[in-house]
């Protein structure tokens, strides 16, 4: 099939060209062709939502599980009685959200009527309904003369689009016509909102946030979309069905770290100068303030500041997808704040991300003077971590690893012997550490505190009581025992020191 190309602006939309175009556009989809057409969201691809035929051509050009039923498009909301069939309740809060929030990002999911065929609806009872605010795609619907059937007009799996040329990617060759509309103004998709159970309930954010809804309709709910927020039964049988498949995933595997804004910074940085190290092609998404603790060789997205979810939105698909072309393997994104619509960044980015979002954390080892146990330990986790990341286990990078001394002089040189064991057995060269005393201001930081000896724990918490709930021996955490100090012994008592805290790091999990 050749896709035909067409493009609408401020200047050619009211012009005859563009109206002898959308009449053939009326053509192809009477003739149960499909047609993609920008919207305010992102691009939709179109076919009649009332021939069962022509929406099963969705499926096939996008590759879309057969279970994932499509959002209908009307130009009127007095259409939305040609494919629904409301009871009270659900028209009485249909009428309110819409005249709140249509034309707008907002899908509402009601009782259908017979007329909309099964490939619509994927055999549900229910139909999801929305009217967009875009111009361009109302031209088009109304045009048309018939409701669109519309999803997101990328291939399954694949970042949803939000310009021509993303649908151009995907699309071109499998559809009829693109219509090109200009960048899409939100940048995600619509908010899907479920009226018909006993509250109306959020299946998926977007632009229209709950705390919106909820002044239109204070017992609004919505479906909580983290792994560890959800009941077992939702991940289940989830009540959107698009909400258990793979979504938004570019090549790249995608890692989000949470935190403070200036430690997932520094991690971010120091995760780009690793896959520097190895060669690997990595790419970060951040936030503006962030963007300080950044070198000019390092690949970085700003997507605006950590309290604008309208940028970060506008600006997520396309550069998940600017990933993909330049052939980025290792993405480290900055978890952004989940209000207002950066709650809807957040849902895609952590779906894009494969539901991987870690906790930045500060693992600090306290011997007595830093000098062999505790800053051997530093560096053989140091090494581990860098193994894992060369690994593809990219969200190591989320822990950041230091040492100090109860009674440690600061500056003082390593032992000798720990050098030697650490660039002879891990080749990790140690010889640039120097001793650091254990202060409040260091203790405050970390967020795990794991002394070599019970002994060092029983000194530490004399000096500092109140980190007692942070403190551990490395033996507790990993059901080992002490260890020992080989301060003064053979290049052989350093060798089995070394050992046997490579064993409980790892029996330890860090
Ligand atoms: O912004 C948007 O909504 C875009 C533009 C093109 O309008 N469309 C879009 O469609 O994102 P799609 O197919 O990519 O996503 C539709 C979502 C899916 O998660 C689907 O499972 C859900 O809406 N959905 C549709 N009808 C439903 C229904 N009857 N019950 C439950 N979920 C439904
Ligand atoms: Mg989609």
């Amino acid at each position: 099939m050749v896709t035909e190309y067409f493009t609408v602006n401020e200047k050619n939309i009211d012009s005859e060209e563009t109206a002898e175009f959308l009449a053939h556009c009326k053509e192809i989809i009477g003739e149960g062709g499909l047609v993609v057409f920008p919207t305010e969201t992102v691009y939709g691809l179109g076919a009649d939502a009332l021939n069962g035929e022509a929406v099963k051509k969705i499926f096939t050009a996008k590759g879309r599980p057969a279970d994932n039923p499509l959002i209908v498009h009307i130009a009127d909301v007095k259409k939305a009685d040609d494919v629904s069939s409301m009871t009270e309740t659900e028209r009485e809060r249909f009428n309110k959200l819409a005249k709140a929030f249509w034309p707008g990002p907002l899908t509402m999911i009601v009782t259908k009527n017979e007329s909309v065929p099964d490939a619509v609806t994927c055999g549900l009872g229910t139909v999801g309904i929305r009217l967009p605010e875009n111009k361009y795609a109302r031209k088009f619907i109304e045009a048309v003369g018939t409701p669109i059937a519309a999803p997101s007009a990328n291939t399954s799996g694949k970042p949803s689009p939000t310009l021509a040329s993303h649908v151009k990617e995907d699309m071109d060759g499998k559809v009829n016509a693109i219509i090109d509309g200009g960048a899409c103004r939100v940048g995600l998709e619509s908010t899907v909102i479920d009226l018909t159970g006993e509250v109306p309930c959020i299946l998926r954010p977007g632009g229209v946030t709950l705390e919106m809804v909820k002044k239109i309709l204070p017992e609004a709910t919505q479906l909580a979309w983290k792994k560890e927020e959800q009941p077992k039964e939702d991940i289940e049988k989830p009540k959107s069905p698009g909400l258990k498949y793979k979504h938004y995933a570019p090549n790249a595997k995608v890692v989000i770290l949470q935190g403070d804004s200036d430690t997932v910074a520094k991690r971010i940085a120091w995760a780009l100068e690793n896959a520097r190290l190895r060669n690997a092609k990595a790419a970060a998404m951040i936030t503006d303030e962030q963007k300080k603790y950044f070198s000019k060789e390092d690949n970085i997205v700003c997507m605006g500041k950590a309290d604008d979810g309208e940028t970060q939105a506008a600006k997520l698909f396309a550069t998940l997808r600017d990933f993909d072309d330049c052939g980025i393997t290792e993405v480290y994104a900055t978890a952004m704040k989940e209000d207002g619509v950066g709650y809807a960044v957040m849902n895609r980015l952590y779906r894009a991300a494969g539901c991987l979002m870690v906790p930045c954390k500060k693992i600090l080892f306290v011997c007595t003077g830093n000098t062999c146990r505790s800053f051997m330990a530093e560096y053989i986790l140091k090494g581990l971590i860098e193994k894992r990341m060369a690994a593809g286990e990219i969200e190591a990078c989320a822990t950041e690893v230091s040492s100090a001394g109860v009674y440690a002089e600061d500056g003082g040189w390593p032992t000798e012997n720990a050098v030697d064991v650490l660039k002879d057995i891990y080749e990790i060269d140690g010889s640039q550490h120097r001793a650091t005393k254990v202060t409040a201001e260091i203790l405050d930081k970390a967020d795990l505190i794991l002394t070599m000896t019970a002994g060092h724990k029983r000194v530490l918490l004399g000096f500092f009581p109140e980190y007692a709930d942070k403190v551990f021996t490395l033996a507790e955490k990993a059901c080992g025992g002490d260890v020992e100090d080989p301060f003064a012994g053979s290049y052989k008592t350093y060798v089995d020191s070394a050992m046997h805290i490579e064993e409980m790091i790892v029996k330890a999990g860090l």
